[in-house]
């Protein structure tokens, strides 16, 4: 796997320290006693929201949502699909969206906008990535890991053909296999 590698963007010690960051920013945003969801979306998040729930001291509830990715290196052919809406009840709780990647926008708006029809107390966004190139204005997240270049990227839950998620870090491939 390691040979299909072109380039390391992010090693792993750059992502444990940043997300002890992201830890601490968070932490400081919610009031204690006070219902969070933390919702993944599903498949590409679930290695960053794994990382970052176990640098957050509050008690948390977890949610899952399952948004289809496209199958290759181009999100341009098709919009975002709800392959399985969210698995919770998050009536009065503050929601904390978890994505990998904020490249067009368009799976953040799509749950942004879900999660804003059931009746919570505040909705955020945590992105691992953003290609800051493309990120529509519209579309905030409150809290960004790394912000990079308009690339296609694997690992740390980020796929190319639903392969190279386990990759410890964030990569660029070989440009003969894309
Ligand atoms: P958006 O809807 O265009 O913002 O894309 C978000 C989703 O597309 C992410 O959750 C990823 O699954 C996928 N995606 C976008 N860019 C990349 C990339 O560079 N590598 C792998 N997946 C990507
Ligand atoms: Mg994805």
């Amino acid at each position: 796997m390691e040979r299909d590698i072109a380039r390391v963007i992010i090693t792993q010690e750059q992502l444990a320290h940043r997300i002890s960051e992201l830890g601490a920013e968070i932490a400081a945003v919610y009031p204690p006693n006070e219902d969070l969801t933390m919702v993944t979306i599903l498949s590409g998040s679930i290695v960053f929201f794994s990382d970052l729930i176990r640098q957050l001291p509050m008690k948390m509830h977890i949610g899952l949502i399952t948004v289809s990715s496209y199958g290759g290196a181009t999100t341009e052919s098709r919009g975002p699909q709800l392959l399985d809406d969210l698995n919770v009840d998050v009536t009065g709780h503050h929601v904390l969206i978890v994505d990998d990647i904020l490249d067009t926008g368009r799976t953040l708006r799509m749950v942004r906008n879900r999660m804003a029809d059931r009746g919570v107390r505040s909705v955020r966004a945590a992105v691992l990535l953003r290609k800051t190139a493309k990120a529509p204005a519209d579309v905030h997240a409150e809290f960004v890991g790394f912000d990079i270049e308009d690339e296609f990227v694997v690992g740390y839950g980020l796929d190319y053909n639903n392969l190279y998620r386990n990759l410890p870090h964030v990569a660029v491939l070989k440009p003969e296999l894309y």
